[in-house]
């Protein structure tokens, strides 16, 4: 493989990784991903030629994955300088942080089970390249920013942001005044939630709950908590393999959505005594809790796809356990609740990144094809931008749609010029 090596933005350290010598395994996988991602090969083709991002430092806080691996080459195609930290502890790939460091010269600060003051200096490495656009997974690195960096704050341009966590973050920031430059939300381009939330989500939970428990689906009791793009792709999931699924939700339309697409709709007591498996997917705090965790059966099984590793209230889990907690199969820990033990996958964090790959590469393909187009509107557009949070342009979102229709070498029929005219005309009626 041949690729530019630029050396690493001045007064970073290049990299911390856990070992260089899982480069070779690294660069194997990179180049598996990246034949599921033709979208993003061809952005990156054109911008090989184009050099779109010429100048442009970019500072990104997403899961150090292949698919994240090949979103960095295709940014450093374009002309940029990329720097990457870990979005999350528990999600990065060590081999392809290898990989990104050695072959492709991309300085990462990012190393699988890295604790909380790890994470913390891994982001502040980033932040010390000082960034022209940030690409945040979580609003992480937009947060310290503004929190603990604020002299650097005008040096951005902008930003791009990856999750419906991070754009509830990123929001709240515009409606207090806090943001200091504006944001594009990439997690609301339809090609992203639709199909990534949804379906790459959906898969990756259940790849990651199987790799760790190896549980039978079928005829189990499956609680889903949030009905939203990623409970639903859970929710269909776990039904189509033989589950019983359950949603709990606090919104009476996405309660109905579920009831409708032929779920049952508890309570969240109800749910905690009916359940075997639970999987939350809220981006909210505390879902389950001591309540819940009281009232589960024996061998239950919990597991979270939101953002934070907070929709199970752990604390009140340890409390519970008094220090009757082991580890019986990696990545799951057992807590002993006095005459009933219950289960909890990959810590509470991302059960899809921390127990398997996350999601499959032709998913992220389009959501890393938004990313990079996101990015090249923002060098274009950015200063005429206010510090407010934007969804992705219509027309990026379409044409990403076409390109991955014909990447599977589907074509659309045109309307005809009567259509056209029959569509945009008030005029007929029966
Ligand atoms: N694991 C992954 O790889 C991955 C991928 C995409 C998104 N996410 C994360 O998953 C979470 C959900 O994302 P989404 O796009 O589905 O969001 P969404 O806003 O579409 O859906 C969330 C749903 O949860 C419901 N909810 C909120 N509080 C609840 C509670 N206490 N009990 C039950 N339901 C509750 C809401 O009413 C809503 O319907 C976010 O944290 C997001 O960042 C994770």
């Amino acid at each position: 493989m041949t690729t530019a090596k630029p050396s690493p933005a001045v007064g970073a350290p290049s990299h911390d990784v856990t070992d260089l010598g899982l480069a070779p395994a690294g660069i194997r996988r990179i180049e598996w991903a990246e034949r599921e991602m033709p979208v993003l090969r061809s952005i990156r083709a054109r911008f090989a030629l184009e050099r779109p991002l010429a100048g442009v430092r970019i500072g990104a806080c997403l899961h150090v994955t292949t698919e994240t691996a090949n979103l960095m080459r295709t940014l450093q195609a374009g002309g940029a300088e990329v720097a990457l930290a870990a979005s999350n502890p528990l999600s990065t790939q060590d081999d392809v942080a290898a990989a990104l460091a050695t072959e492709f010269g991309i300085p990462v600060h990012a190393r699988r089970g890295e604790d909380r003051d790890t994470y913390y200096r891994h982001l502040a490495s980033v932040a010390d390249t000082h960034p022209t656009i940030t690409m945040d997974d979580g609003c992480d690195l937009v947060s310290l920013l503004h929190q603990e960096r604020q002299g650097q704050v005008a040096e951005v341009l902008a930003g791009t942001e990856e999750t419906t966590t991070g754009v509830v973050r990123l929001r709240a920031m515009a409606a207090d005044g806090a943001l200091g430059y504006p944001v594009i939300a990439v997690n609301e381009a339809q090609t992203k939630h639709l199909f990534d939330n949804r379906y790459g989500t959906g898969q990756s939970t259940l790849d990651g709950i199987l790799r760790a428990t190896n549980l039978l689906i079928a005829g189990r009791n499956v609680v889903v908590a949030g009905y939203g793009w990623v409970g639903k792709g859970i929710a269909a999931r776990m039904a189509g393999h033989g589950g019983h699924v359950a949603v709990v939700e606090i919104d009476p339309i996405r309660a109905l959505e579920a009831l409708m697409d032929g779920f049952q709709v508890l309570t969240h007591t109800q749910a905690a005594a009916w359940g075997d498996l639970f999987i939350t997917a809220t981006g909210n705090v505390n879902v389950f809790r001591r309540e819940h965790f009281a009232a589960m059966k024996d061998g239950a099984v919990m597991a979270n796809s939101g953002h934070f590793d907070a929709e199970l209230d752990l604390a009140a889990l340890r409390e519970l356990a008094e220090g009757h907690v082991r580890e019986v199969r990696e990545n799951v820990v057992e807590y002993d609740l006095g005459g009933k033990r219950v289960n909890l996958v990959a810590e509470g964090r991302l059960v899809n990144l921390g127990a398997a790959e996350g999601h499959p590469a032709a998913v992220m393909d389009m959501s890393f094809a938004n990313q990079a187009l996101a990015v090249e509107y923002l060098v274009k557009h950015g200063r005429e931008l206010e510090q407010r949070v934007y969804g992705v342009p219509e027309a990026i979102d379409a044409e990403v749609a076409r390109l991955k229709l014909a990447a599977f070498g589907i074509e659309l029929e045109p309307m005809t010029p009567e259509q056209a005219a029959y569509v945009a005309s008030w005029k007929h009626g029966t």
